[in-house]
């Protein structure tokens, strides 16, 4: 069959084949070799990786756990350059690769020790800990091989424990003031850090996604003195057992000891990788929710948009647009662009359009009566207000991103087993699969209007088995081989050419690695998809970015061998290592082509 879609679609690699087993696989022509590996040292100080004798001091020098987004700024050939010489070089062959690391899990990454949990040693709690957060590694090309850069001095490890700022309008509320931290200003940490984006102010936006898992308690035993908090802990899934054992060394993580805790996590943070020493920061004027991306659309002199989805079941897609406008010829002025501005939530209407609705204070349903006593409870609390202005509850929304040819918008709803009522935008009442929403801001292509309240927008993907019965059937762009259809679109990433490349999390249930297809979003090869990348099994696919010049693709292959009945000593696979004694571990993957040419050209 492949002779016969060849000619509709401009990506002209060869697939390969659904499968599942121990390793990965790419198409034919294609290289890919394993970059950076959890545990591999940062720095010449660091030790080599001992999955036996792991501990924070060690893990704070070494690449993290579970990677999942990746952005790459380049870094200019003159070691002299300034931020706006280094971002003006579009460097392909040298830049830093930030990378965020989203989770653990502790009866992976851990020994038994002893009679207790794994993980729930203070020695392990505190390797745990360091294993999460962000990772800024100097990378270079050289004869055509990507290389770490051991010891640059951009090269940052930022965990759950580095100190972070907060600001926007909800810095230094009450709601944010813990006993550690009457400022409201400085929290300890960083994590659950799962999708991001990159600024063209040079800056990396990492969004803090599932923080529920690190808090425990009962929130009964808070409800009569923090009614709000116990109401969005429930909301936010947050369980009497945490899945970490971090509130053994830090009772913050306790809901009951300090109940406002979970208030200074689930924010997008902006990291300024080319200044080490900068402290990452928390704009609160972004929202509080389950941030999964924060998409950036800048033009020069006009306000900047962050699009960003809430990934649990039924909730909501956002829009920030900021209130100054981005300065494209003083990049310090953009310094604190992302703390004044609007959030609007998206509503989906069935015949086509589709609205975003500011969260506003003061608007209808968003005034001091309606519970919500000043813009700094709508940002914390971004779900209750998107619900008051009456917003789309949505199927899982992942990643964002905006085509840089098209300016058209996506969106990966990945799965929703729990909906109760269908609508157009999400059109299955058991969605196991999944399915990508395409959204039109007015204008044509290259030229739209991201600013403007409506948009127009479509399903692109319905994700699932073409050929399976009722509902669960999936639909794509005519052509569409028998490797080409997957289950649950999680991370995606556009090339130069402005064709969609899709990550899945999921499809491992039906049997299938998750990996990476590709498609076109116009022309005769729409949404025509092709199998580009498998993972080795029991892991997701997430990260995947290209270098400006198309010709490396960055892949992040997150917890293998992640699977039921697996554990530390019993794994299914030792990827990417396969040596005795040796854990499978996350690891970023360099995609280029064995020609030197455009990935997917
Ligand atoms: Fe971290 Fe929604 O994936
Ligand atoms: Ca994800
Ligand atoms: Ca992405
Ligand atoms: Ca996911």
């Amino acid at each position: 069959s492949d002779a016969a879609v060849e000619p509709v679609t401009s990506l002209t690699f060869r697939e390969i084949p659904h499968r599942l087993d121990e390793t990965h696989h790419v198409a034919p022509g294609y290289r890919a070799e394993v970059l950076l590996r959890w545990g591999d040292p940062l720095f010449a100080g660091a030790p080599p990786f001992a999955p036996l004798a792991q501990s924070g001091a060690a893990q704070a020098l070494q690449f993290g756990n579970n990677n999942d987004f990746i952005g790459y700024l380049p870094l200019a050939a003159d070691s002299g350059a300034d931020k706006a010489e280094h971002l003006a070089s579009a460097n392909s062959e040298r830049g830093l690769l930030c990378v965020n690391h989203e989770h653990t899990r502790p009866h992976h990454m851990f020994p038994k020790p002893g009679a207790a949990a794994p993980g729930s040693t203070p020695v392990q709690i505190e390797a745990d800990m360091a294993a999460h957060g962000h990772s800024v590694v100097e990378i270079e090309k050289r004869d055509g091989r990507w290389q770490v850069v051991l010891d640059s001095p951009y090269n940052r490890r930022i965990t759950a424990l580095t100190e972070t700022r907060v600001s926007g309008p909800a810095a230094g509320h009450p709601r944010l003031r813990t006993a550690a931290d009457p400022s409201g200003r400085k929290v300890p940490g960083t994590f659950a850090n799962c999708s991001g984006g990159i600024t063209p102010w040079g800056t990396v936006l990492t969004a803090e996604e599932n923080f529920r898992h690190y808090f425990g308690g009962d929130t009964r035993a808070i409800e009569a003195t923090h009614p709000r908090e116990a109401q969005m802990h429930r909301r936010f899934d947050i369980l009497q057992q945490s899945r970490h054992y971090w509130q053994r060394l830090e009772p913050r993580f306790n809901i009951e000891r300090e109940p406002l805790e979970p208030n200074r996590y689930g924010w997008v943070v902006e990291i300024d990788p080319y200044d080490p020493a900068a402290p990452p920061i928390k704009r609160t004027a972004l929202g509080r929710f389950q941030h999964e991306a924060a998409t950036v659309v800048a033009e020069p002199g006009a306000p900047v948009v962050v699009y960003s989805g809430d990934d649990s079941p039924d909730e909501y897609i956002f829009r920030f647009v900021s209130a100054a406008a981005f300065d494209a010829d003083n990049l310090e002025n953009n310094r604190d662009l992302l703390d004044a501005g609007t959030l609007y939530a998206a509503r989906f209407d069935d015949d086509g359009s589709g609205r975003w609705l500011p969260l506003r204070h003061g608007e209808p349903g968003l005034t001091a009566a309606d519970g919500f006593a000043s813009q700094a409870d709508i940002l914390i609390d971004a779900r209750l207000a998107a619900d008051a202005v009456g917003a789309t509850r949505m199927d899982r929304p992942e990643d964002v991103e905006t085509n840089p040819v098209t300016g058209r918008v996506y969106v990966s709803l990945t799965r929703n087993t729990e909906r109760a009522a269908t609508d157009a935008a999400n059109p299955r009442a058991r969605n196991l699969a999944g399915h990508i929403l395409e959204l039109s801001p007015p204008g044509t292509d290259g030229a739209r209007d991201h600013l403007a309240d409506e948009f127009r927008w479509e399903v692109f993907v319905l994700a699932g088995d073409p050929k399976a019965a009722g509902a669960d059937r999936g639909r794509y762009g005519a052509g569409t081989s028998e490797h080409g259809w997957f289950c649950n679109p999680d991370n995606f990433a556009f090339d130069p050419r402005g064709r969609l490349w899709i990550a899945t999390d999921g499809f491992v249930d039906f049997g299938v690695h998750d990996g990476l297809w590709a498609a076109d979003t116009g022309g005769p090869g729409r949404a025509l998809c092709k199998h580009f990348f498998g993972c080795p099994r029991g892991a997701e696919l997430c990260g995947p970015c290209f270098t400006p010049d198309g010709k490396t693709l960055f892949l992040a292959v997150q917890h293998p061998g992640d699977e039921e009945g697996a554990d530390f000593a019993n794994p299914t696979t030792l990827w990417p290592d396969f040596k005795p004694g040796m854990p499978p571990r996350a690891s970023v993957m360099a995609i280029t082509k064995e020609d030197g040419g455009e990935i997917g050209a």
